[in-house]
């Protein structure tokens, strides 16, 4: 049966882009047939917590003598890693939140990259999630074209990066959408026909990764 494992963390219930391009994902995955199924996870609406204790990034085998981790803390590291490992392929949806992830998704990433058992630590440690499927989808207020001043200023794109791609060795496709507030802000509005047909482009991508994608 194969499931795709949705993430959300917009703070926007109601028009966020980030949530409409995951569920028009989700959609179409679920379009494929009915053994199609998904697991939502809402780091928005069910938080995770941050990190109990630092010895939480290691592999039990990997903690010194002095740390030690709450059962509870455990388990749910586990539950994360598990929901993680049974998906065949995952969507992440990342609002850009002051230059970065939001923090419920960076609470998500810090029960995740955990070397030794999904990133290697060691010479020879194994990515169980190489080649597994990963989309991103960052929505971002303003915009970041290259040439311009701020166009190293999304600290969020490159943390998914380097954590799901580079250390857990997923096939990242990376969707982007820009200049969300050109119908918020005045002086973002002249971009409003360009975001609209940004979003628009990265709908039509996904729903159409969304049945190729595994
Ligand atoms: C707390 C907060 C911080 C934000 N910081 C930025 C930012 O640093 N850069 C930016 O381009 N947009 C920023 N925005 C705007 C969002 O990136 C934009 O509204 C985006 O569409 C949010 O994703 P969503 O539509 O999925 O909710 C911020 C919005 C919020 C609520």
């Amino acid at each position: 049966m194969p499931t795709l494992l949705q993430i959300d963390s917009s703070a926007d219930p109601s028009h966020s882009r980030s949530r409409a391009l995951t569920a028009a994902f989700a959609d179409a995955w679920r379009a494929r047939g009915p053994e199609y199924t998904v697991v939502h996870r809402d780091l928005h609406t069910a938080p995770l917590p941050h990190l109990e204790s630092s010895a939480l990034h290691w592999a039990a085998a990997d903690r010194t003598a002095e740390e030690s981790v709450a059962p509870e803390a455990e388990a749910l590291r586990q539950e994360i890693i598990d929901e993680l490992l049974d998906a065949d392929a995952v969507v992440v949806g990342s609002p850009l939140y002051n230059y970065t992830v939001p923090s419920s998704l960076k609470a998500w990433i810090d029960r995740i990259h955990v070397p030794g058992v999904l990133a290697p630590a060691f010479d020879g440690d194994a990515q169980p999630l190489a080649g597994k499927p990963v989309v991103t989808i960052v929505s971002r207020g303003a915009t970041y074209d290259a040439g311009t001043p701020t166009e190293h200023w999304d600290h969020g794109s490159p943390v998914l990066e380097l954590i799901l791609g580079t250390a857990l060795g997923m096939r990242q496709y990376p969707i982007t959408v820009s200049a969300t507030l050109a119908d918020r802000l005045p002086a973002l509005a002249p971009l409003a026909d360009h975001a609209a047909a940004e979003f628009h482009d990265a709908k039509t991508t996904l729903e159409r990764l969304a049945t190729t994608v595994v």
